[in-house]
Order: structure tokens, then sequence, then C-alpha cells
């Protein structure tokens, strides 16, 4: 199978021109004006931006979790990510604490295998770090190309590791070519707030932003950062959310610690206000919660200035019903919000479109860096010769709006009904297919492949 794209405006996260591209297989056969090759299958792409398939590096398919499991199966939320502009994701094993990792991956890939439709990996969360774990972080990463260990400094009692662990954590997973991420929030304060809020019968989605106030997030970030230090080891932070964790970050990067930093791209887009809505406010009931204005335009700052690298979505969705668990008691709400579907188009419509990113930021945050930090570089997340051929063709014109009713997320409500966006994606292509055309899908469930990772290298 062959494909000629024909006249895109390709954007990389460096480049910027009018060219052809000459698709041979799975991958990008050749790159060039008014290319002759002949090929199966022609796509016009005049006045389209054509820019590598999107990763999302934070997702959370099928995931067990506070008593329930997200509403998205690995089947339909590749599929949704898809149609997104979202060729890969990566998702979180959750290690059972008393268990093994190799337990947790049976489990994960039990649910996965042979059901996605696009590209995954997982990042492996460890949850419980002993000397039975320590042994298997060399096989993770060598064996099973799982090179990215997730921690938790919050969910005690489920999730949470403690601060002993995480070092000898990170010098392990440093040892082997590996990187420890991190949910970089303090949860010992946290659940001394949740516990004052409900001694006080404040149990509205309101208590659960006001659990988690900034400090909370920013010094834990800090901490991470200097146990890094001490560790001799890069981390990555997830969802970051706030000025003041930014500025944790910021102070350590002047002695040279690297920290890669990840938000979301609700933090940019949507505040706390949307607390205030009564139990409607559990749409946005996420950890950590949405923050204030002034921290939307620290990340966005800190985009430009090279300081936030990623933007995900940590894509953790439930239904209305499973919402509804926490009706009388904010802290059962299952923490999460959908937006694997929507990050592309959203980040183009409010960043590229309203001037706060350029372009080529936009495919550097949703592509490049991910493929480079996670080790994936440069078969996923740049358009180049001998690269898989995941490509977005994206009309920078067209107008939508965002609805439950036409999203194809399984979840029964947006947490951005009705936004109006700007650009749209018109072709998915995965590794040589078209996998969306105009909204139809022309793949089947199961072409989506696991993607072993190479060791982290400092690339960025
Ligand atoms: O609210 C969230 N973020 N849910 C998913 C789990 C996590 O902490 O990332
Ligand atoms: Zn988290
Ligand atoms: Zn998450």
């Amino acid at each position: 199978m062959s494909i000629l794209i024909k006249n895109g405006r390709i954007v990389t996260a460096s480049d910027d021109y009018i060219a052809d591209i000459y698709i041979e297989g799975e991958t990008i056969a050749a790159i060039g004006l008014n290319l002759e090759h002949q090929a199966d299958e022609i796509i016009d792409a005049t006045g389209k931006i054509v820019f590598p398939g999107a990763i999302d590096p934070h997702v959370h398919l099928e995931m067990p979790f506070m008593g329930t499991f997200s509403s998205d199966t690995y089947e339909t939320g590749t599929l949704a990510a898809l149609h997104g502009g979202t060729t890969m994701v990566i998702d979180f094993v959750l290690q059972t604490q008393g268990k093994s990792l190799r337990h947790a991956l049976d489990q994960w890939q039990g649910r996965s295998n042979g059901n996605c439709y696009g590209d995954y990996s997982f990042h492996m969360a460890v949850t419980d770090f002993n000397e039975d774990t320590r042994k298997e972080i060399q096989q993770m990463i060598e064996e099973e190309g799982i090179n990215s260990f997730k921690t938790f400094m919050a969910y005690k009692g489920a999730l949470m590791i403690d601060d002993g662990q995480m070092v000898q954590l990170m010098k392990e997973v440093k040892k082997h070519g590996g990187m420890v991420t991190v949910h970089a929030t303090n949860g010992d304060m946290i659940d001394s707030l949740i516990a004052k809020h409900k001694s006080e019968g404040k149990l509205s989605p309101l208590y659960h932003y006001l659990s988690q106030p900034e400090v909370t997030e920013a010094e834990a970030s800090g901490r991470f950062a200097d146990m890094l230090e001490y560790a001799g080891a890069t981390g990555y932070i997830v969802h970051m959310t706030c000025e003041g964790a930014l500025n944790q970050i910021r102070q350590k990067t002047l002695r040279n610690q690297k920290v890669y930093v990840e938000t979301c791209i609700q933090y940019l887009i949507i505040d706390a206000s949307l607390y205030e809505k009564d139990f409607e406010g559990a749409k946005w009931v996420m950890s950590p919660p949405l923050r204030e204005k002034k921290d939307q335009e620290a990340l966005w700052a800190g985009l430009n200035q090279g300081l936030v690298q990623v933007v995900a979505t940590d894509h953790c969705p439930f239904m209305w019903e499973q919402k509804l668990m926490g009706k009388d008691d904010f802290s059962k709400i299952p923490n999460g919000h959908p937006a694997i579907e929507n990050r592309v188009e959203l980040l183009y419509s409010e960043g590229v479109n309203k001037g706060k990113i350029s372009v080529n930021k936009f495919v550097e945050v949703l592509c490049t860096n991910p493929a480079k930090i996670f080790g994936m570089y440069p078969k996923k997340g740049c358009i180049a010769i001998g690269s898989d051929a995941d490509i977005v063709i994206f009309d920078p014109n067209e107008k939508h709006s965002i609805s439950a009713k036409t999203h194809h997320m399984n979840v029964d409500y947006s947490g951005y009904e009705g936004w109006e966006c700007t650009g749209k994606c018109k072709q998915v292509l995965l590794r040589g297919k078209v996998a969306i055309d105009n909204g139809e899908v022309q793949i089947e469930k199961g072409y989506g492949q696991f993607v072993k990772r190479g060791k982290v290298k400092e690339v960025i």
C-alpha cells in the first residue's frame, strides 16, 4: 500500500513548508516538491496543515480507580483519540500494593491486547517499592520496553509511596536507563484538609478544590526535584496546574536540574470557577483541580519559555452515574475528566489561533517532545523519512463545536459542551493507513500496536 499526500503545509517542531509526502507501507519514504511517485492513493492536502500524529502520554483507559473503572475501554479510548488526531497514547499500569509489577502488567495486557485502534504504550506505576520490585525494574525496561515509572505523592493507602521509596526507585530506574514520573501533590496535607472539610459538613465538589490548594502542589513539586538532585536523576512531573509549582521548577533549573513538566489542556483553558456550579462541578473533579486565571497565564508562558514541554490530557472519564457516587461527599467522586479526543483541536483553537503559541510549538508539545522524552523519537513524533507514517491532515479554518452528542468517547457528558473550535482533523493516518477519513473509521479494532520504547536519553 502506498499513499501520496500532495501540496500540504508540513509543520514540524522546527519547520513549516509546502511539499508532498510519499508513504510506502507503514513509513514515510520521501518528502519533496512535486513528487511523481505512483501511489495506490492520492490525498490532496492543499490548504491543509500536515503534522505528525499527536501522542498523549497521560491517559487512563479502563482503569480500576476509586471503586470503579474509567469508562473508556482500550477500544473506545484509542478510537476517540484517533478522531481527535492522537495516534498514540501512553496509559498507566498500576501495581497493587503487596503484589508484583508483572502481576499488574498481566492484568493491563489482558484488557488492552488486540483491542486498540491506535498505538499505545504503558508507564508502570510503582506503588510499593521493595526488594522484589527493585528486581523487576531492569526487566521492565529491557524486556517489556517500559522505561517510565510513575509514582504518586498522594492517594495514601492505595498508590502513594514515601520519600525513602522514591529516592531508592529513582536510583534504580536511572541505573537501567529509565525515568521516574510523578503525581506531585502533598498527600498528607490534602488528606487532612479533606477530613477537616468533611467534619464541617462541607461536602460539595467545591471542597475538592479547596482541599488541594496551590501550596500542596508547589511543595511536592519542589520536593520531587530535590530528591531527583540527590539521586542524580532526571524526572517528569505529570499534570502540572499552577504558577507555584512551575516557579519551584524554574528555581531548580537555575542549578541545572532537569525536570520535565507536563501540563494538560484543561489547566490551560478552564478554571476553578466551574466548581461553583453545585454538583455539576463534579464534571471537573480531577486531581490536581482546575486553578485560577493567573495559573493559566503562567502555564502558557511556561510553554513558550521551554519550562513546560508537554500538553497531555490525563484523560480519565467517568459516566455521570459514576460521578454520582460522590453526590453526598466530594471525596467519593471518581477523579478525572474526558479530553482524549479534544486536546489537539482545543490547543490549536485556543493556543495557535489566539496567538498564545506558534504552530511549531503546538507540534513540539503534542507530538515531538512526548516522543523524545519517552524514547520513541524519531519513529514517532516527527515527519521525516523512515518515521512511522502517523500523520494528521488538518483544516485550520473549519469551525465546529464540541458536544457529548457527537464525540466518540464513552462518556455521557463533555467538560467542553458547546465550545466553539476553529480547526479540525480531517484525515488521520496511522502507520501508513488512513485510520479516520472525514469522521469515518477506516481501520479495524486491533490495528493499534503496543510500542516498546527504548532507554531514556536526555534529548531536550
Ligand atoms: O483526577 C485524576 N487526575 N484522575 C486520574 C488519576 C491521576 O491522578 O492522574
Ligand atoms: Zn495524577
Ligand atoms: Zn493521571
